[in-house]
Parts: structure tokens; C-alpha cells; sequence
């Protein structure tokens, strides 16, 4: 672990990703006591800006802290304008760096550096960061954020780029739902408990769902956006990594390459996804005419066949699961914000009942964390009939609201100050997901990919989703 005086440089530091995500959470670490008070905190980006506006900038974005907390943080941070692409600025960060280590006399000197920047001018700042502020003698770490890359081959020139500068142990690659408190218990959910251990495989499995649902549409991100799409915004990615996790065989401990090593396994498992097994959708107006079409967005090519919504069919090949349907279901502008996994489990024998509910187990990854399992149970008193409810494992009931429950952000980055890589993405992983995504993309993006369902703004989505779960073994409450 990084000790208690590090230096921690946020590249980007002006971006919107620094000032919604990366400075919010080191002041939620710093609040917390998680931070040392010693550390030293230093944002570069290109952007000229006075050092009291980008404090207000980041600072703007700071939850429940007092203002002696937030002043206190802020007295450690500080911030320096300069290029991506000369060495000028490098030369005045690194003697603010060896000040501030020199001052404490660190002679094995610790460097986190965070690297919140567009594609653009990632492999330019990696490559200046390793010739200018590169340390042999102490310890350096690097945090990437995603896109990494765009499609397998540039993925892997991505990696290859990096892979002269940095060892695969000095980077952490965020996927920023492996630092979600949910998504962190799965492993103990169905290793640490011989109810789910037992049953978590196709004899006792029926079907797997996945479902990531926001309210809102692309908002101005419509330009950005558009070369993206829904598949490799959140499903390459997040959602696969939450499936990824529910999946997997049980690795020997919580050691991060033991977890690592069973991820990359199952991954290899997964069948080519089917192209004549989707539903792709793109949203227009809200029924009200209140809210925007993706495509009145100004920044979107009026014709644009941009998905932001899918639905897709996944199968894994291997002993535990073959044969069982997996749906990933991803979608903006819908009618709530909500990611869960919902699992139904096979039916019992009918004989002694005429109608009997399947069992499922909905994990509720966000908002309001929740596990609840549906049981069948007598109706209470002199009814001899069943009914569906549920054993429920409310977070906000549950434990007392004192508990910190880290925001991802905060769990990752502190995660990767004590050296631990178990929820950061490894090299082979990543390539093994986009191998599993590319070909399916290509389809999207080509003449061939039917034209997009569309969906009013703010509602379920595309209106062909419940034959489609019912097609993959998913049965509705409804439907008994
Ligand atoms: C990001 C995507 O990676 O994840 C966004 O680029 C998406 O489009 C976001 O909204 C979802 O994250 P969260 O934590 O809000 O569910």
C-alpha cells in the first residue's frame, strides 16, 4: 500500500470527468479519514484557470463534508496549466512533485497518477508521463478510465502502446461498477452462502437477466455519443463485468489474480453473440412532446442509426451453464433509472399445486440496494393458498444509515492507493470482452443491422421486450 505521503496528479483535471467523479471522490476518501491528511494533491490540464476557480470548480461537486473539511482538502490541492504535448509543463509538475517530496524527505517517493483525459491525448501524456515523472525509486501507479479503445484492434494497439511504459501491475483499469457496493458483494452472495452455492448452475437455473435502465437520453452528449452507442458505453463493458461476476467458477481466494484469472475463463466460455437475437432501439420525443428525440440533437447526424437501446441474447458454453439464457438489456431515455439482475429459477413439480410461481432473486444494484428472493409461502390463516413474497434485504432498511457506503469512485481509488487490483480490469480480460463484442458491433454499425426500434422518451422501451424475455425462458408474474 501507498503510505500515508504520496503525491496524486489528476490528469484532465479541468474535464468533466475530474470535477464530477475523480476530485468528488478523493474529498469523499479525505472526509472519511481514508486519505491522509499528508497527501499531496496536484490537477494538470491544458485549461488556463486561476487555482481559486478550480477549486470552486471541483468543489462544487463535494458532498456532505463541513466546511473545515472542505478547506482542509483544498489546502492540499492545487493546480498547473500546461501542454499534453511538450515538455514544458511536465518539468514545472515535477518540481512541485519533488518539492513537496523533498520537503518530507521521501526517499522511495510514491506517484499515483490518475488519468482522466480523452482518447485524444492519452498514449501522448502516458508516453511524456513515463520519460518526466517516472520514478524508479519508489512507486507509480496509473489509473486509466475507459474508452479503452474502440473495437478489439484498437483495444490492443491501445495496450500495446502502454505496455513498453507501464508493467500491467503500475496500471488500474476502471470500470467504475466494480467499485459499486453491490456489484462488490457478488462473490460473497453466491460463494458465502451454501443456499446459492448449491443451486447457482442450469439444473437449478432457468434464466439470467441483466437490465441497466437511466431516464435520461444523451443530453448534449448526443456528438460524443453517436460513435458509441449503448452496446460499448455500458454493456462491453459494465454490464459485462456484472455478469462476468455472477457467472464465474469460484476462484481458490480473493486474491485479485485469482479472481482475474476465473473472470477471464468464463469469458472465453461465451458463445458469439447472435445477430438475428436483438432488439435495438433509438428514442424519440416523449409522448408529451416535453422531452427531445435522440435525433434533435443538434451535435447528432440527422439520419443517424445510433442504438441507445439493446437487447441481447447471450449463452455460456461449459458445464454449469449451458443451455441457460442470459438477457442483456440496456437502455437512455427510459421510463426510470434502475440496474438489477433478476434470476428465475426452474419451476417446481406442479402435482401438489396447481399453480405454482417460479422462484426468482432480484439483486438491485442500483438506486437503493436491494436482495430480495420471491418464495412461495401459505397465505396467512385459514387459507390453504400460496402466494409469491419476498425475503427482502433491504440496504436503507436493513443497516443504519451511518454506515459509508463508499461511492464507486471511492472504493476504486482507494482500492488502487493500497495496491489492490481485484476490481480493476486486467490486460487479457478487456481483450477477451471485446473479441465477445466486436463482431456484434460491426453488425450494428453496418448496412446490414435492421433500422432501430423507436421508443418515446420516458417510456419502457422498445415494445417487442416482452415477447423477447419470454423467448428466453424469462415468465412474468402475471403469467404464473
Ligand atoms: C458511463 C457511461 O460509463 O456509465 C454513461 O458512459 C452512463 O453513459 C454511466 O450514464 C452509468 O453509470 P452510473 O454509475 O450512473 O450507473
Amino acid at each position: 500500500a501507498f503510505g500515508s505521503k504520496a503525491t496524486i496528479v489528476v490528469f484532465g483535471a479541468s474535464g468533466d470527468l475530474a470535477k464530477k467523479k475523480t476530485f468528488p471522490a478523493l474529498f469523499g476518501l479525505f472526509r472519511e479519514g481514508h486519505l491522509s491528511s499528508d497527501v499531496k494533491i496536484i490537477g494538470y490540464a491544458r485549461s488556463h484557470l486561476e487555482e481559486e476557480d478550480f477549486k470552486k470548480r471541483i468543489s462544487a461537486n463535494f458532498k456532505n463534508g463541513t466546511t473545515e473539511q472542505v478547506s482542509a482538502f483544498l489546502s492540499k490541492t492545487s493546480y498547473i496549466a500546461g501542454p499534453y504535448d511538450t515538455d514544458e509543463g511536465y518539468h514545472r509538475l515535477l518540481a512541485s512533485i519533488e518539492e513537496y517530496e523533498s520537503e518530507h524527505k521521501l526517499t522511495a517517493p510514491e506517484r499515483l497518477f490518475y488519468l482522466a483525459l480523452p482518447p485524444s491525448v492519452f498514449t501522448t501524456v502516458a508516453s511524456q508521463l513515463k520519460k518526466l515523472l517516472y520514478t524508479e525509486k519508489g512507486k507509480v501507479r496509473i489509473i486509466v478510465e475507459k474508452p479503452f479503445g474502440h473495437d478489439l484492434e484498437s483495444s490492443r494497439k491501445l495496450q500495446k502502446d502502454l505496455a513498453p511504459l507501464f508493467t500491467e501491475e503500475e496500471l488500474y483499469r476502471i470500470d467504475h461498477y466494480l467499485g459499486k457496493e453491490m456489484v462488490k458483494n457478488l462473490l460473497v452472495l453466491r460463494f458465502g452462502n451454501e443456499f446459492f452455492n448449491g443451486t447457482w448452475n442450469k439444473n437449478h437455473i432457468k434464466s439470467i437477466q441483466i437490465s441497466f435502465k437511466e431516464a435520461f437520453g444523451t443530453e448534449g452528449r448526443g456528438g460524443y455519443f453517436d460513435s458509441i452507442g449503448i452496446v460499448r458505453d455500458v454493456m462491453q463493458n459494465h454490464l459485462l463485468q456484472v455478469l462476468t461476476l455472477l457467472t464465474m467458477d469460484r476462484p481458490v481466494s480473493f486474491d485479485p489474480e485469482a479472481v482475474r484469472d476465473e473472470k477471464v475463463k468464463i469469458l472465453k466460455a461465451f458463445e458469439p453473440i447472435d445477430h438475428d437475437d436483438l432488439i435495438l432501439g433509438q428514442y424519440t420525443k416523449s409522448e408529451d412532446g416535453s422531452k427531445p428525440s435522440y435525433l434533435d440533437d443538434d451535435t447528432v447526424p440527422k439520419n443517424s442509426k445510433c442504438v441507445t437501446y439493446a437487447a441481447l441474447g447471450l449463452q455460456i458454453h461449459n458445464e454449469r451453464w449451458e443451455g441457460v439464457p442470459i438477457v442483456m438489456r440496456a437502455g437512455k431515455a427510459l421510463d426510470e433509472s434502475k440496474v438489477e439482475v433478476r434470476i428465475q429459477f426452474k419451476p417446481v413439480a406442479k402435482g401438489m399445486f396447481k399453480e405454482i410461481q417460479r422462484n426468482e432473486l432480484v439483486i438491485r444494484i442500483q438506486p437503493n440496494e436491494a436482495i430480495y428472493l420471491k418464495i412461495n409461502s401459505k397465505v396467512p390463516g385459514i387459507s390453504t393458498e400460496t402466494s409469491l413474497t419476498d425475503l427482502d434485504l433491504t440496504y436503507s432498511t436493513r443497516y443504519s444509515k451511518d454506515f459509508w457506503i463508499p461511492e464507486a469512485y471511492e472504493a476504486l481509488i482507494r482500492d488502487c492507493y493500497l495496491g489492490n487490483h481485484s476490481n480493476f480490469v486486467r490486460d487479457d480480460e478487456l481483450d477477451v470482452s471485446w473479441k465477445l463484442f466486436t463482431p456484434l458491433l460491426e453488425f450494428i454499425e453496418s448496412d446490414k443491422s435492421p433500422q432501430p426500434e423507436l421508443y418515446p422518451y420516458g417510456s419502457k422501451g422498445p415494445k417487442a421486450l416482452r415477447q423477447y424475455l419470454q423467448k428466453h425462458d424469462y415468465v412474468f408474474a402475471d403469467e404464473g
